[in-house]
C-alpha cells in the first residue's frame, strides 16, 4: 500500500480532490492512505505563529524552522522510511519518471510551505526540494496534490485497464501520446482522420507513433 503524509498548514485543502475520482477510488480499495500532519500543532509559543518577517528586511513572510522541523521529525517518526520532500519553486522540476519513482518507493512525505517561502536552515532537514514548473504558487498545496495525483494513478490496481498508464504521454522515454478522438465523425466540419476509421489496425498504430513523435519534437 502507498502511503503519503502531508505536511501543510491546509489540510482542508486536500479533502475535496482526494475525494474525487481515481484518488476517491484508489484510497476507497486500500490502495493508497494520505494522512495530513498540521503544521501549526507543532507551534510552541503562545500566538502558535509558524511564519516571522525575513531577516534583512523585504516584503512576506517566512515558515519558521521551529514548528515545521518538530513536525518534520513527528513525520519521520510515524514513517521512518518515508523520503521527505519539500515543495518549493526552487527545486527540481517533477516529471513523470519522478512520479514512477515515488510510486515505487511507496511512502511519501510532502512539506507544503505558505507566504514567501521556508527559511532556508529548513532545506537541511529534508531528503528533497521539488518544484511543480517554473512559476510561483500561493502555498505548496496545490503542487502536492498534484504530486500525489500523479503518483497514486500509477500504483498497481488503481487504473481499470492494466495498460491505460502504460501507454500515458511521458511513459515512455518523454514521448507524448498520439492524438484521440471519439464519436462523431464529424464535428463542425472537423472530421476524425481517416485512417483511424479504416479498421486497419497495422496502419493505426504506424498513424499513431508518427504522430507521437511529430507531436514531441514539436513542443521540444
Ligand atoms: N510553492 C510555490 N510555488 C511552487 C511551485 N512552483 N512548485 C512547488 N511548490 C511551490
Amino acid at each position: 500500500m502507498f502511503h503519503a503524509q502531508i505536511l501543510t498548514l491546509f489540510p482542508e485543502f486536500f479533502a475535496s480532490p482526494l475525494a474525487c475520482s481515481i484518488p476517491k477510488r484508489a484510497i476507497g480499495a486500500g490502495l493508497a492512505v494520505v494522512d495530513c500532519i498540521q503544521i501549526r500543532d507543532f507551534a510552541t509559543d503562545k500566538h502558535r505563529s509558524v511564519d516571522d518577517s525575513p531577516y534583512g528586511g523585504g516584503p512576506g513572510m517566512l515558515m519558521k524552522p521551529e514548528p515545521v522541523v518538530a513536525a518534520i521529525r513527528e513525520a519521520r517518526s510515524r514513517r521512518p522510511e518515508s523520503r521527505v520532500v519539500m515543495l518549493t519553486p526552487s527545486g527540481v522540476s517533477f516529471t513523470q519518471e519522478k512520479a514512477l519513482e515515488y510510486a515505487a518507493a511507496s511512502d511519501i512525505t510532502l512539506l507544503c510551505g505558505r507566504y514567501e517561502g521556508f527559511d532556508e536552515r529548513i532545506c537541511d532537514y529534508v531528503d528533497e526540494q521539488l518544484s511543480l514548473g517554473d512559476y510561483v504558487l500561493s502555498g505548496g498545496e496545490p503542487a502536492a496534490l498534484s504530486v500525489l495525483d500523479a503518483v497514486i494513478r500509477l500504483l498497481p490496481g488503481v487504473l481499470g485497464s492494466a495498460d491505460s498508464a502504460v501507454l500515458d504521454s511521458f511513459s515512455e522515454e518523454g514521448i507524448l501520446d498520439w492524438p484521440h478522438y471519439t464519436r462523431p465523425e464529424e464535428f463542425e466540419g472537423k472530421r476524425v482522420p481517416d485512417v483511424l476509421l479504416s479498421g486497419n489496425h497495422a496502419e493505426i498504430e504506424k498513424w499513431r507513433k508518427e504522430e507521437s513523435l511529430r507531436r514531441s519534437a514539436k513542443r521540444s
